[in-house]
């Protein structure tokens, strides 16, 4: 293993040994902007210093530590202060906390800021909403040996700052009456201020806002597959035209402080809203349930898909759901809004499913269903793939509409399933079906739609699970119908359980209990 990786893992081992928070989002705190470290309730912090193998933090203005904890309800890992490429690092020093970020868990970061205001409609106070990023640095964070371990020799860029999550941030802004600016981020070294002739070019060249940082920890966390959020906290006026006032590191600070205000509102907003995979590993589920087998309701999806169910039915089925507090009812599109009113003041989720029960519908329609069905009041989306489409190796195909669906969710919040109906594949399509829906960004894969023979399998639970690694979920569904095959696929990896058989799996554990 080289150097790198052996510090990489001394900061990440040394911060899971003091802490039991396995963060979900990690948010980078630009100049100024260190008050949402206010609202975080605290679990652990570290100084850079402290922490083997990181590098430190020099300028004025960055204190320079880890901080973990929950808000909003979501665990969370905020830097509080970060490295300049101006201070004299090294850009593998620069990037380096943001691997431990990754290697922590955090699948996705929020990045924010202060930046000068090269687009005219720009005002100090501003917050501007990242929709992509020029790299005027002159060098690139990836430079040098490519560690294959964290990611690809030439990371896609294509989606830098994750679409699903712009949407989500726009969402948000709009319902809670904030008004934000879009644009392209431009990044230079400093630690000059740039002269008119260089703002007026950066402004032709593309850039709405001009800074000194983000664009080396994007790089790297696109490179270890994170999905990104960025926002600008525009301090001053940086146009380069005639009444171009000169700059001041005190004036951009104190800016700072007023665009923070409504910037550490809307991260707090989007943090509680961003779907992240609330689930235990499989190994913690069975300890929590051999302890105490009623636990095991936390991760079922009470369900009743049957084409005749009623609304009656339904009610009954969220009234079981409320006593026994599943995780969720998995119910056709059509009973949504229906489960929805009964479910409301609850933490329980309205789980549906898409595409039901062939998948053998064009993604346009998939996603059009999907946006129904969460305008209804959908939380969680069950969506079965082009079959087909997978057998005739189409992978694009399969791929694009899984990514499709997800936009659609994430962007409102919402949990993806990817059912990939593991009764009629082989294999080899098993796996390559695993791979495109995590490349795709889905939360969970899921074995069957309960209408294939065969259902649930151990065997596929647990192939299905070594392909998609630790950070998705995995859904058995279909078959299950006891505590004992209930568990063996929990066993074999799984952390949700979809049944139509809760209530009389909570029986066997109440007596199990008793
Ligand atoms: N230029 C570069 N970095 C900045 C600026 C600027 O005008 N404002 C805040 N950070």
């Amino acid at each position: 293993m080289s150097d790198y990786l052996d510090r990489l893992n001394a900061s990440r081992d040394y911060i899971l040994a003091r802490t039991s928070i396995r963060p979900q989002i990690a948010v980078i705190l630009g100049s100024g902007l260190g008050g949402l470290v206010d609202e975080i309730e605290v679990e652990a912090f570290f100084p850079y210093n402290e922490i083997p193998g990181f590098p430190i933090s020099t300028v004025e203005g960055h204190a320079g530590r880890l901080v973990l904890g929950k808000l909003a309800g979501k665990n969370i890992i905020v830097m509080q202060g970060r490295l300049h490429y101006y201070e004299g690092y090294p850009m593998s020093k620069i990037v380096f906390p943001i691997r431990v970020l990754s290697a922590l868990g955090a699948r996705s970061i929020i990045v924010t800021n202060a930046a000068g205001g090269l687009n005219l409609n720009f005002e100090p106070g501003d917050v501007m909403l990242i929709t992509d990023h020029i790299n005027a640095m002159g060098t690139n964070a990836l430079i040098g040996p490519n560690e294959a371990d964290i990611g690809p020799r030439f990371p896609d860029m294509t989606f830098a700052y994750a679409p699903d999550l712009r949407a989500l941030a726009l969402n948000i802004a709009k319902r809670e009456h904030l008004s934000i600016q879009q644009g392209v981020y431009a990044a230079v070294s400093g630690p000059s201020f740039e002269t008119p002739a260089e703002r007026r070019y950066l402004r032709i060249i593309g850039g709405d806002a001009v800074g000194m940082s983000t664009v080396p920890e994007v790089t790297a966390a696109n490179h270890a597959g994170m999905r990104v959020l960025g926002f600008s906290a525009i301090t001053n006026k940086a146009t380069g035209e005639p009444d171009q006032q000169p700059d001041s590191h005190e004036e951009v600070l104190a800016m700072a402080q007023v665009a923070g205000q409504k910037l550490i509102q809307l991260v707090r907003s989007v943090i509680e809203a961003m779907p992240t995979l609330d689930y235990m590993p499989s190994e913690q589920i069975i300890e929590l349930i051999d302890e105490d087998p009623i636990q095991i309701a936390g991760i079922i999806d009470h369900t009743l898909l049957k084409p005749d169910a009623t609304s009656q039915q339904i009610s009954q089925l969220c009234q079981e759901s409320l006593e026994h507090k599943f995780a969720s009812v998995c119910i056709n599109p059509i009973h949504v809004k229906h489960a929805a009113k009964i479910l409301a003041d609850s933490n329980i989720k309205v789980g549906t499913v898409i595409g039901f029960p062939l998948g053998a519908v064009v993604a346009e329609d998939k996603v059009r269903e999907t946006e129904q069905a969460i305008a209804d009041g959908a939380t969680e989306i069950d969506m079965v793939i082009n079959i087909g489409a997978l057998k005739e190796k189409n992978d694009s195909l399969v791929e694009g509409e899984i990514a499709s669906v997800v936009r659609a969710v994430h962007s409102r919040g919402v949990l993806c399933k990817v059912i990939i109906e593991a009764g009629l594949l082989t294999d080899d399509e098993k796996v390559r079906v695993c791979r495109l829906a995590k490349k795709a960004g889905a939360d969970f894969v899921k074995t069957s739609t309960g209408f294939v023979s065969g259902g649930a399998q151990i065997e596929d639970v647990a192939l299905m699970r070594q392909t998609v690694g630790p950070d998705m979920g995995v859904k058995a569904s279909g078959g299950i119908r006891t505590l004992e095959s209930a568990r063996k696929m929990i066993k074999a990896g799984a952390n949700r359980i979809g049944t139509s058989t809760s209530v009389e799996i909570m029986v066997e554990a109440k007596e199990e209990n008793s």
